[in-house]
């Protein structure tokens, strides 16, 4: 009888322990697999009605439990009450959305006579069907919402699923899962593939079971899936470097407010956080002053406190965090606000005449830390934009809506926000990075589009 390895899971911010999941054996993944690939033809098989209302009892038990879920989510992963109740119900909006959207989603039809030669006795049709099974591995940061925004649309369209969570995450997904489970989710059709992405990671994604493969998570781990994964259709939501330019101060309040919830929202934990500003060397002052002057808001704290800034995931990630702001500091940049840590507490810090050259004008730091570049001219900050090795997303702030319009037509970004921060949401949105933010697009109708195929049915007619 095999021994069977578990995962302790222990709240950041505390150090208490929470639960522990197992650590899948290979033997038990191929299992796992087995069972996958023999219960999605039978799913396919249900209509569209049986399997919206599946979700929408899944969303319904996510909205009961909303605050029990939350509590665990804010524990977990040591984000804020508030935000992890915003993330539960967000989930069980998605999900409804999900379950209402593929009813709508219709195929095309064809003639034969609309190609030159062709017969109008031949008519064909396409409609969606199913890829079979899909791998979904989600991040820590959103370990409910990033998670059923790949299964809800796995299941949708006829799909099994292999869900794959982030081991720091894992036991909200246990909960995600287990409210899936009392909607009704027939035995086996999604399966949780616990245990370390480092130990059974590349064993998954090269499992020839696997039909599609949805990844959310860092650069460095999508690009080594991209390259083992085997030929099947794959969607990669990456990193992020998400710059803000500033083209006047008109609206300044406003500025002001979506910068510090941009840049310092969830500890700065956001794929879409706000990670570099661009102003006019011509506004800059006034704009670091104003800045400055509302850092006291950002609030710093335990995760039940509802703090903005609560203690990054792990001592690893708030180890990078500051080794960025050391390098910078090194470099001549200027500490406005911060740099202050109690063990993974990192102060939000505000770096001003950050330059090119310091490694946090490019690496993604994901935590608190926001640096300013001052740029000469717009033109400067639409090179640096482009010149980042991520593409994910842009905010330009202004007046003038034509400069604005002018610059976001310049951005290589997989999507601009005007007079906004750059975030994911609304979840229908379609949400893609470029270069190294992802390949493929999310947002749920893509995300449909994405777990399924078209596939054509030819008429003959013979008469
Ligand atoms: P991560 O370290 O890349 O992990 C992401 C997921 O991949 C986790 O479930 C992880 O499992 C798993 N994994 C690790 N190694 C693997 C392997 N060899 N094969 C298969 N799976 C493997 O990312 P994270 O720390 O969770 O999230 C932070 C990063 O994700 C940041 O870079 C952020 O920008 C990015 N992100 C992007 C988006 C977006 O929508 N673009 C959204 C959220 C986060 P373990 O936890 O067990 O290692
Ligand atoms: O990093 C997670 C990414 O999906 C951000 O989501 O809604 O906070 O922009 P959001």
């Amino acid at each position: 009888m095999q021994i069977q390895d578990i995962i302790t899971l222990y709240a950041p911010a505390t150090g208490e322990a929470l639960g522990s999941v197992p650590a899948l054996s290979t033997q038990q993944i191929d299992t796992m697999m087995t069972t996958a690939t023999h219960k999605w033809p039978e799913w396919s098989q249900t209509t569209l009605e049986t399997r919206s209302n599946l979700l929408k009892r899944w969303s319904a038990i996510l909205r009961r439990d909303a605050e029990k879920i939350a509590v665990l989510v804010s524990k977990e992963i040591s984000k804020a009450y508030a935000d992890s109740l915003k993330e539960v119900i967000r989930t069980a909006d998605l999900i409804d959305y999900v379950a209402d959207d593929a009813l709508r989603m219709i195929g095309e039809a064809y003639r034969g006579d609309q190609f030159p030669g062709g017969s109008q006795r031949k008519i064909a049709f396409s409609h969606y069907v199913p890829l079979g099974v899909v791998l979904a591995i989600s991040p820590f940061n959103y370990p409910i919402n990033l998670a059923a925004a790949k299964i809800a649309p796995a299941l949708m369209m006829g799909n099994s699923v292999i869900f794959k969570p982030a081991t720091q995450g894992a036991l909200s997904g246990v909960a995600l899962i287990d409210a899936l489970i009392e909607a009704g989710l027939p035995k086996g059709l999604v399966q949780l593939a616990t245990g370390r992405g480092s130990v059974i990671g590349d064993y998954i994604v090269q499992h020839p079971a696997i039909n599609m493969i949805s990844f959310t998570g860092s650069v460095g781990i999508g690009r080594h899936i991209s390259g083992l994964a085997a030929m099947i259709p794959q969607v990669h939501e990456l990193g992020g470097k998400d710059a803000a330019i500033i083209t006047d101060l008109a609206n300044e309040k406003h500025i002001i407010s979506e910068l510090i919830s941009g840049a310092f929202g969830y500890s700065g934990q956001r794929c879409t956080a706000i990670k570099r500003i661009f102003v006019l060397d011509s506004l800059a002052d006034q704009l670091v002053s104003s800045l400055q002057a509302a850092m006291p808001t950002v609030t710093v704290g335990l995760p039940e406190t509802n703090a903005m800034v609560t203690p990054l995931i792990d001592t690893k990630s708030a180890d990078f965090v500051q080794e960025l702001i050391d390098d910078a500091i090194n470099q001549g940049a200027t500490v406005l606000f911060g740099n202050t840590r109690e063990g993974n507490l990192l102060s939000p810090t505000l770096l001003d005449n950050v330059t090119p050259a310091m490694r946090v004008a490019w690496e993604e730091p994901f935590g608190p830390v926001l640096p300013i570049i001052r740029v000469a001219s717009i033109d400067e900050a639409i090179h640096l934009t482009n010149e980042s090795e991520f593409g994910l997303q842009a905010s330009i702030f202004g007046s003038n809506i034509d400069d604005i319009f002018s610059i976001a037509q310049k951005l290589q970004v997989g999507t601009v926000n005007i007079n906004g921060r750059s975030e994911r949401g609304p979840d229908h949105f379609p949400f893609s990075g470029i270069k190294n933010s992802g390949m493929g697009v999310q947002g749920i109708r893509r995300s449909l589009e994405s777990m399924s195929r078209q596939q054509m049915t030819v008429l003959n007619i013979q008469k």
